[in-house]
């Protein structure tokens, strides 16, 4: 008997991608990687691209063309309704990065917001422990060299179900 406690496993996708057009596409085929209720943080330093992959996901779930896309920095979070697989899904997609504590953020009221149709895509959430235990995965954009983008995706599996003898009455 192992006393180690069990570990999620996580799925790990790596991309690399060298023009704005490039990483929009990219965003398109991760758009089906995505599955509400869902909260991933976009990480990266400012201006590498993560408003920019939301732009091709936006346009997968056909809630908006990439142009009508931008960046939420002043408005904290924007709303789009769209569909993935043929159901209704809410994409909201926040930047924190002018949000300094845990308070301002409280007042977004995202878990209100977070219905089992949502998916929020949220730049800069690795600030707030808060939001670090609610996501279930991250995509981590790097700058290479000029335009080029290392893309990093990885999703936590839900934790392993429990051992089977438990959910067994006792015989
Ligand atoms: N490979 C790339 N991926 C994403 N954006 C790129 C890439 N190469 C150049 N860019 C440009 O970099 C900028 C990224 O801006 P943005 O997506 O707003 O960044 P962030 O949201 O991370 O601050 C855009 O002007 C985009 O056209
Ligand atoms: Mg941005």
């Amino acid at each position: 008997m192992s006393n180690a406690a069990p570990v999620a496993q996580s799925r790990i996708y790596e991309f690399r991608t060298s023009s704005g057009a490039e990483t929009i596409d990219l965003g398109r085929k991760l758009a089906g990687l995505l599955q509400p209720p869902q909260l991933l943080i976009l990480r990266g330093d400012l201006g590498t691209g993560k408003t920019t992959l939301v732009k091709g996901i936006v346009q997968a779930l056909d809630a908006a063309e990439p142009d009508e896309v931008t960046s939420p920095t002043f408005t904290l979070i924007h709303e789009y309704d769209g569909t993935l697989n043929g159901a209704s899904v809410k994409l909201f997609h926040l930047d924190l990065y002018r949000l300094d504590s845990e308070r301002q953020l409280e007042s977004l009221g995202l878990d209100d917001l977070l219905t089992p149709d949502a998916i929020a895509l949220v730049e800069w959430g690795e600030k707030f422990k808060s939001i670090r235990k609610k996501a279930s995965g991250e995509i981590v954009i790097a700058s290479e060299s000029g335009d080029a983008r290392r893309i990093t995706v990885t999703l936590k599996e839900p934790s392993d179900p429990p051992p089977s003898h438990a959910a067994n009455p006792i015989q």
